[in-house]
């Protein structure tokens, strides 16, 4: 039986063009996404944009622009990005699209069928920056202002007739949810919203009346749908739902995690949830809500203009190494920070000298000594065998880390691979093994797994790199299978080798 695996990115509002923040969630996503394919996994990922509500319209207006001409330039931006990144998604959803549409008005349709949705009169906060509502005690006075507590954003006082959904129905069950299953990662965030819904959970309204930008309530042309209603439903959207009898939505529908900044928690673990369960759907197994990546000691913002540009670091760096950075030294679930000299050290010390090395001083001496042709294996000893399975041993913890989205284990793991590999090499000292050949052949044969091995754990990490090492075996893309590492002679003797170029160049300082 096919096992699939659905994860998603938050949808990415196109009100100005990406910066570090979006590339990282996107980048953890893509993360889970390769290593799932490579466990076996049919996966579904899917990224995109949330071009609805007052915040788009009033950036649009600020640019001249109509709202979908907007969107149309910025959303491109996005897609683009999505390449430069080497995101591996299968789809790119815009909830401009009439798919979306569709499905969004079917959603709120079957909500007001079921008396879940009733028309009132909204008078409290909004803060159009976060697209929020608010209560009073959620505000605060800052500079004379009155600004949300929880990010600082500007609040406007809001009065008009709005449908509201009825969340404070929901409270137990959502309760129950988050009791009964890990739904909500990492530990401390579940915590959080616990303790929020807890508190009590007052109706939301989820129309607006003063506006146009948005999907129309199918049975008011007068309201708009609220845009985290909108947005959130892009989920089910991109799985051709309402059709529930779709291939798409059958296979992929609970998603298995959604990858979000914990910014905008509340909407996935509260809000979501719940207007799934009113609408007799399955909510999604997991919502992970990852820390933020810092500016300093701030969260990026236009406002601040503080925002740190991912194509710079690309462009200096290259791609992977940024990857390899953000996956593996920012403590996955908190807050990090991007520092020039901690990333190069990164380059320098992991990529180059460990990972690099190795395969260069590995791939010189088989070159030299065997012909660069894989030599036989069968007189491993114990010094090899242990190295080797190593890898079979921790096989499923492995996966159980990333079922759990324990990137930092899954990467310690890599590491210290990479590392015993060199000392591997080192300890064996193959170059005063020439008379012995049985002996040489093993400390190469071994040498060769361990690079196949580690590369294959690589992929998700930097897949551009991992391949250029995996073509050392005549391994491509379709053919990577995380099975294999379990596998201690994969490598057939007498295969040839392929001579690689410098898989990462050292990185200097200037400061
Ligand atoms: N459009 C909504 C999401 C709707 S999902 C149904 C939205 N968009 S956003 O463009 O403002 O931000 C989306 C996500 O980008 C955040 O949740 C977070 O995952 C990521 N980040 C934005 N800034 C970030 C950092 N500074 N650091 C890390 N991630 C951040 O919210």
């Amino acid at each position: 039986m096919t096992k699939n695996y659905y994860i998603t990115t938050p949808i990415y509002y196109p009100s100005a063009k990406p910066h570090m923040g979006h590339a990282y969630s996107s980048i953890i996503a893509d993360f889970f996404a390769r290593f799932k394919r490579i466990e076996g996994y049919k996966v579904f990922f899917l990224t995109g944009t949330d071009e609805h509500g007052l915040k788009i319209q009033r950036a649009a207006e600020n640019n001249k622009k109509k709202p979908l001409e907007f969107c149309d330039e910025i959303s491109k931006t996005f897609k683009e990005l999505s390449k430069i990144l080497n995101l591996s998604n299968n789809d790119f959803i815009r909830t401009t699209e009439k798919r979306h549409h569709k499905s969004v008005q079917n959603l709120w349709n079957i909500l007001e069928k079921k008396g879940e949705i009733y028309l009132s009169k909204y008078s409290g906060w909004y803060s159009v920056s976060d697209e929020a509502f608010y209560l009073d005690d959620e505000v605060e006075t800052k500079d004379e202002i009155k600004v949300a507590k929880s990010s600082g954003s500007l609040v406007e006082w809001l009065e008009e007739e709005s449908y509201f959904f009825k969340l404070s129905n929901w409270q137990d069950k959502l309760l129950e949810l988050y009791e009964k299953t890990d739904f909500i990662l990492p530990i401390s965030r579940k915590n959080e919203v616990v303790s929020f819904v807890k508190g009590g959970l007052k109706d939301l309204s989820v129309s607006r009346k003063s506006f146009s930008w948005g999907i129309q309530v199918p049975t008011n042309k007068e309201h708009v749908i609220y845009v985290w209603l909108d947005a959130l439903t892009n989920y089910l959207s991109a799985l051709n739902y309402p059709d529930t009898n779709d291939e798409m939505y059958k296979n992929y529908w609970p998603a298995d995690v959604h990858m979000i900044g914990k910014d905008i928690l509340r909407f996935h673990a509260v809000y979501w949830p719940a207007f799934l369960l009113a609408a007799d759907l399955p909510p999604p197994k997991r919502v992970y809500g990852h820390g933020w990546i810092l500016s300093g000691e701030e969260k990026m913002s236009k406002s601040k203009g503080n925002i740190l540009d991912p194509l710079e670091i690309i462009n200096e760096y290259g791609l992977d190494s940024l990857r390899y950075y953000l996956i593996k030294e920012v403590s996955f679930g908190n807050d990090g920070n991007i520092s020039k000299n901690k990333l190069i050290s990164c380059i320098n010390s992991d990529l180059a000298n460990n990972f690099g090395n190795l395969c260069q001083r590995v791939l010189t001496f088989t070159e030299k000594n065997l012909e660069l042709k894989v030599p036989e294996n069968e007189f491993l000893n114990n010094d090899d065998l242990v190295l080797l399975n190593y890898f079979n041993e921790n096989y499923q913890k492995l996966i159980d880390y990333i079922n759990s989205q324990n990137i930092n284990s899954y990467m310690n793991f890599i590491v210290d691979q990479m590392f015993a590999a060199n000392k591997y090499f080192n300890d064996q000292e193959p170059w005063k093994k020439k008379g012995d050949k049985k002996r040489l052949n093993s400390i190469l044969y071994t040498s060769l797994e361990l690079i196949r091995k580690i590369s294959i754990l690589l992929y998700p990490v930097i897949p551009q790199s991992s391949l250029k090492a995996l073509n050392i075996f005549n391994i491509k893309e379709n053919n990577i299978y995380l099975e294999s590492i379990k596998n201690n002679t994969f490598l057939k003797s007498g295969l040839a080798l392929n001579k690689i170029d410098i898989l990462f160049n050292k990185v200097v300082s200037n400061d």
